[in-house]
């Protein structure tokens, strides 16, 4: 469902051949542990997390209905593409070990792009930890997956998610239209972000 980013980048075959063989293969160490790749087995946990409206309401790009067999598919489907270098499904952990959040990763290795949607359980929401979540997957994306463009979108009324993507210093470019996976179209706000820039703003800080 997801769009590759407006700026189009391009890369070499063996610049997309690296950052394929890193989604196949993930180094999640920068997770210190609290993140693994999204198994059939999560499916009940990731089902009962995708199924508050508060976690999964501003998500265009989720299966619909939530259901066990959908998401168990969803999963599966990632599983495929991850096998060719083209998305990841992680699940983060919380300290006790329970399903805390997930990440969901686009790359288009060709493009050197990638896009991420997520969200953290309904507990763990709006206590000021957003930001430096994002920030380590973002950091993640570009320095481990070696993206050099990450392309977001948000529904217009997501405060939260465009104060993050804005604090992490992603620039705005305008709207566009996100297609879910029934057809229609949401409404996105959407920024970019180059590795150039992230990297630029890590030295200053
Ligand atoms: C989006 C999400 C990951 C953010 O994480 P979070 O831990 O809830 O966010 P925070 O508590 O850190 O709040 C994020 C920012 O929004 C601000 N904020 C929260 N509510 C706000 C409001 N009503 N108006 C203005 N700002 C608001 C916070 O002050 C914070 O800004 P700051 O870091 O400058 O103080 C999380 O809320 C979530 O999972 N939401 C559901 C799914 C979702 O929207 N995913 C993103 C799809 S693009």
């Amino acid at each position: 469902m997801s769009a590759p980013p407006k700026t189009v980048l391009t890369a070499s075959p063996e610049e997309a051949a690296a950052i394929r063989a890193a989604v196949r293969t993930p180094d999640l160490s920068a997770f210190g542990g609290l993140a693994v790749v999204a198994a059939p087995a999560h499916a009940p946990a990731l089902t009962d997390l995708l199924a508050d409206p508060a976690v999964s309401d501003p998500i265009y790009d989720l299966p619909r209905p939530i259901t066990l067999d959908s998401v168990t598919a969803w999963i599966q489907a990632t599983e495929a593409l991850r096998q060719q270098g083209e998305a990841l499904l992680l699940v983060t952990l919380d300290a006790t070990g329970r399903v805390a959040g997930y990440s969901r990763f686009t790359i288009w290795p060709e493009l050197a792009s990638a896009e991420i949607a997520g969200a953290r359980r309904a507990d763990l929401q709006n206590a000021g930890s957003g930001g430096a979540g994002a920030a380590r997957s973002f950091d993640w994306m570009f320095e481990t997956l070696g993206v050099r463009l990450i392309g977001v979108t948000a529904a217009r009324d997501n405060v939260r998610s465009a104060r993050v993507i804005e604090a992490a210093g992603f620039a705005p470019m305008g709207e566009r239209d996100s297609l879910r996976p029934d057809g229609t179209l949401r409404p996105s706000l959407y920024w970019e972000m180059t590795r150039q820039a992230w990297r630029a703003r890590r030295l200053k800080a």
